[in-house]
């Protein structure tokens, strides 16, 4: 994005002192939110939220040290959107792993102030000629951000076309903890999961969840809140969500992220991956005309 383009964001969305439009890492535009309660960097490309750190607290998102930004390639961190589909496509192998949103350019259509000091930037992905070999279906895709003391994200699929579209969707979101050997994340005890690294078997959570090895399941019929209990932070984050009947528990641990290049070195220890997510049984029927939103809401709490 050349600088007067910058300008005219700047222009038409910029809010004095509080949201700015900017060239970021890589050249990628990025939208900087500063106000009373926290600041926080989006990018354009994917909608894909870099950082939130509410004012006074340690970041709450992990962005990988060793990202790449790059115009049409995912970043490796914060919060990646994963639409209209969760991780491969089930018939066509070929098409990006977790959809074509969080890779291509979205357009800013609405920022604004809201009363409790919070700021509000909503974005809308466009259909090209491109999206449309992946997604043939007349629909539009909303990420509404807050960023305030507690953070929400409202993804919004209308289905603008004649008929029922299926989706699946995430906020891939990576969170920053200060050794994932030593957290827990309590809300899907009871759940029945998809064991990814283990043929996809069904396997049933009892108690909290912890890490040890390389972890990679789909959570089902899991609409409960999670908490990531994290003693050497003395915090914990909660995730409340809407909309949203799976959870996705994610790290890659030491030799996938070593495969992956783009962890950073020993990055897999200090992230946790707990993505609000419909996927595999949970995935979206919805009918023409209506709309469904994935929302997610996070907030940090101190942990007695
Ligand atoms: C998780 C998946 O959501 O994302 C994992 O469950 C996957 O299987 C991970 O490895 C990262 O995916 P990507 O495409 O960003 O490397």
């Amino acid at each position: 994005m050349n600088m007067t383009e910058l300008s005219v964001l700047n222009e038409h969305f910029g809010i004095d002192d509080q949201l700015t439009f900017s060239e970021g890492p890589g050249g990628l535009a990025v939208v900087e939110i500063v106000n009373s309660l926290a600041v926080a960097t989006i990018a354009l490309q994917g909608a894909h939220l870099l950082s939130w750190i509410p004012r006074g607290e340690q970041p709450v998102i992990w962005l990988s040290r060793d990202a790449r930004f790059k115009a049409g390639q995912s970043i490796r961190g914060g919060v990646p959107v994963c639409w209209p589909w969760f991780g491969p496509h089930a018939t066509h192998p070929s098409y990006p792993a977790h959809g074509f949103a969080r890779s291509v350019p979205w357009q800013v259509c609405e920022t604004k102030t809201i009363e409790d000091g919070a700021t509000f930037v909503a974005f809308r992905v466009m259909q090209t000629d491109a999206t449309n070999v992946f997604w043939p279906h007349t629909s539009e895709l909303e990420l509404g951000i807050k960023v305030g003391a507690t953070l929400e994200l409202d993804l919004i699929t209308r289905n603008t076309g004649p008929e029922s579209i299926t989706i699946g969707d995430a906020l891939h979101t990576y969170f920053a903890v200060s050794d994932v050997r030593h957290i827990a994340v309590d809300g899907l005890d009871g759940c029945t999961y998809i064991d990814k690294l283990d043929s996809d078997k069904r396997k049933q959570q009892s108690g909290p969840v912890t890490f040890n090895a390389e972890t990679d399941r789909i959570y089902l019929d899991a609409s409960a809140d999670c908490l990531i209990n994290d003693a050497g932070m003395q915090r914990r984050i909660r995730i409340g969500k809407r909309g949203s009947r799976s959870t996705v528990v994610w790290n890659p641990w030491l030799e996938k992220a070593e495969r992956m290049g783009d962890m950073g070195e020993n990055g897999y220890l200090n992230m946790v991956c707990v993505e609000s997510t419909n996927a595999a049984d949970d995935v979206v029927t919805i009918a023409p005309g209506d709309e469904h939103h994935l929302w997610v809401s996070y907030q940090l709490e101190t942990l007695a």
